[in-house]
């Protein structure tokens, strides 16, 4: 196989920590890469007022992947506007690069708060609230209006269910659950629901079940054995995923994958988790994420054998505390094991 180029944004506070500790993984487990790496988060964007210069995004388009550890400013800093990195790096970078899938697997560890969460989310990322429809209206007066808007095309839903029944008909419990909220939104709901049962026919193999999302939250606390995949849209799946991180044993250990299926352009490959300035520095910043992420990477990129070593030894790290060992010791150990 051609040795693969990446792109790596390690980004800002703890991501470029995390992100070597991924590309050592990446290399312990055989694979060569490519590496370009791209300065972007909030130090970039302070130093050269720029969030993500036209040709760089050009040039991404011509990469295999991209492996981002994590971009934002100190939680309190007021010099980064509020959305401006995330409108102008993060959902620009999924909505052009076509990233229509954000694929979240959650394995709980033995001493998670949900033991038997053992479940995918398949979170639309282009659409919905995210779109940035909406606006104000005579803003800043007594009388003002802002609205903000839910888009749903009937091909960018479709497209995403399509994307999750594939999934659930490769995975050995076959069923899917829609999340939602149709008896309220019953417009985004009605055409979500409909997407969903015609597709859903298609994939005679696979189970379905539907949940609207405030009962989900009760599940995946109280009965999260239930899940097999999970598709939902961009809202509600970004909620979700922090809910379901916590409960699988913490953010640290979720990865998420921004997958363009088509392969028209490069995919991105993230953990769910921030910056944590906080942490930066210290050691104290679990890598198992990051390293969960490259491994769907690695997945998407043709080597699932690699893939599922990787995997597999995250998961057997992660049953137990580590707390004695720092990001770098955590990704020898990991690179040990593959
Ligand atoms: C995530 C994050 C992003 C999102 C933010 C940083 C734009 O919370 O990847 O879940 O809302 O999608
Ligand atoms: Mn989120």
């Amino acid at each position: 196989m051609p040795t693969p180029t990446i792109g790596v944004i390690g980004g800002d506070g703890i991501g470029p920590e995390v992100t070597a500790e991924a590309l050592k993984v990446v290399s312990a487990a055989g694979v060569a890469i490519e590496r370009v790496d791209y300065d972007l988060g909030a130090a970039a964007y302070l130093r050269t007022g720029d969030v993500l210069p036209g040709s760089v995004l050009e040039e991404m388009r011509g990469l295999d992947a991209i492996l981002l550890g994590a971009v934002g400013p100190p939680v309190g800093s007021t010099e980064v506007p509020p959305g401006l990195l995330e409108r102008g790096l993060l959902l620009k970078l999924r909505f052009d690069l076509d990233l229509y899938v954000n694929l979240r697997p959650f394995a709980a560890t033995p001493t998670a708060p949900a033991p038997g969460l053992d479940c995918a989310v398949v979170r639309e990322n282009t659409e919905g609230t995210y779109a940035g429809e909406g606006g104000f209206l005579r803003r800043g007066t007594p009388h003002e209006v802002a609205t903000q808007g839910s888009v749903n095309t009937r091909f960018g839903v479709e497209r995403c269910i399509r994307f999750a029944f594939e999934l659930a008909s490769t995975r050995p419990r076959r069923h899917l659950t829609l999340v939602h909220k149709t008896n309220v939104l019953t417009f985004a709901g009605d055409l979500w629901q409909r997407a969903f049962d015609a597709v859903g026919a298609e994939f005679p193999s696979v189970t379905r079940a539907y949940n609207h999302v405030d009962a989900t939250c009760i599940y995946l606390v109280e009965d999260p054995g239930r899940y097999d995949v999970v598709v939902t849209d961009n809202l509600f799946g970004d909620i979700l995923t922090d809910l379901a991180g916590s409960l699988a044993g913490g953010i640290g250990l979720a990865a998420s994958a921004n997958l363009n299926p088509d392969r028209t352009g490069p995919s991105l490959f993230e953990p769910v988790h921030g910056a944590a300035h906080d942490i930066a520095g210290t050691g104290k910043a679990n890598p198992l994420a990051a390293i969960r992420s490259a491994a769907m990477m690695l997945d998407f990129l043709g080597y699932p054998d690699q893939a599922e070593r990787v995997t597999k030894a995250v998961s057997e790290y992660a049953a137990t505390s580590h707390s004695d060992r720092n990001t770098s010791q955590v990704g020898d150990d990991i690179a040990g094991m593959i």
